[in-house]
């Protein structure tokens, strides 16, 4: 596997899946009670949207750059922003520019420094609340804990991330979420996060499971859906965007989220999200949105 992130940070899909991660963080914040979130592919953590892997194909592009500086944003993408916005402010000085950098190719609308899902969910959990990260490659694993700057309430694992949710779920706090976001460069991924799905419904009725999905058609991701219909756990549903048109099988035309117990205000927080999102983000003619409730 040599699957690394920055390759794609900052791109239309972790726009996507980072506002409603932290919406529904926040929506954990409601009751005083801590709680855990298990993110069972956690990447590196912080992404240098100006190192070279970054610049490869510059996705931010197509991304965070295009709603960076939105001034009509709706609160939970400018929450979003906010974050994203403090987080460039206290690690750029940490980091220097590659020598080998053109600096007219910087891009004045994106910043420098990229937060992924650890330090999004570490900006918006309180004190008492646990982060348990989960990182199979060792460099990988080992950029996110120098990342972290020992944030004791967070522990990172370096393991297989479905291994993971047997290990940890539930987490002893009974509140909480799991994150599955994987790579999706392995055959049977979709077979291992329903059986994942499945043990985490039998152990923890109640906590509330994410998992992104990419989107290409044909859409690899239905038999999913389809299984998670069937399976009548207590409420789910999914949120898609679509943003570019299908050039051939293996083009990624927008993205996904299924959401096995949503928070309260979940579906208030997508109707106004995505559509403004797909005013910005889509090509002209192919952006479309849904919400869809699988149980
Ligand atoms: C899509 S990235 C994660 C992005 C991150 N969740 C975010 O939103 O910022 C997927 C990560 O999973 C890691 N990975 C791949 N297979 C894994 C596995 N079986 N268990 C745990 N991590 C894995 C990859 O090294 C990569 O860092």
């Amino acid at each position: 596997m040599n699957y690394r992130h920055i390759y794609h940070a900052g791109n239309f899909g972790d726009v996507f899946k980072h506002i409603l991660l932290i919406d529904i963080i926040r929506s954990l914040c409601r009751k005083e009670k801590p709680f855990a979130v298990l993110d069972t592919h956690a990447g590196a953590g912080i992404y240098d949207l100006q190192a070279p892997e970054a610049r490869k194909k510059s996705e931010f592009v197509g991304g965070l750059a295009k709603i960076m500086g939105a001034t009509d944003a709706p609160e939970p993408v400018a929450r979003y922003l906010k974050i994203v916005r403090d987080f460039d402010t206290s690690e750029t000085p940490r980091r220097n520019s590659p020598a080998s950098l053109d600096p007219s190719e910087h891009h004045p609308d994106a910043p420098r420094c990229y937060p992924g899902s650890p330090a999004l969910v570490a900006a918006v959990a309180r004190k008492n609340d646990r982060l348990i990260l989960v990182e199979k490659q060792p460099a990988v694993a080992a950029e996110l804990r120098r990342g972290l700057k020992r944030d004791t309430r967070a522990v990172v694992h370096e393991m297989d991330g479905y291994n993971a949710v047997k290990a940890f779920v539930p987490p002893t706090e009974a509140r909480g979420m799991v994150l599955i976001d994987p790579p999706y460069e392995q055959e049977g991924e979709y077979e291992k996060i329903y059986q994942s799905l499945e043990i985490g419904m039998r152990r923890w009725r109640q906590g509330t499971f994410c998992v992104w999905y990419p989107i290409k058609e044909p859409g690899a991701h239905e038999a999913l859906m389809d299984r998670v219909r069937e399976s009548r756990w207590s409420e789910a549903c999914r949120v898609e965007i679509r943003v570019r048109p299908a050039v051939d099988v293996k083009s990624l035309v927008g993205c996904g989220l299924l959401v096995v117990n949503p928070p309260w205000g979940f579906s208030d927080t997508v109707k106004s999200v995505c559509p403004w999102l797909i005013n910005r983000l889509a090509h002209p003619g192919s952006g479309r949105w849904s919400l869809e409730r699988l149980s």
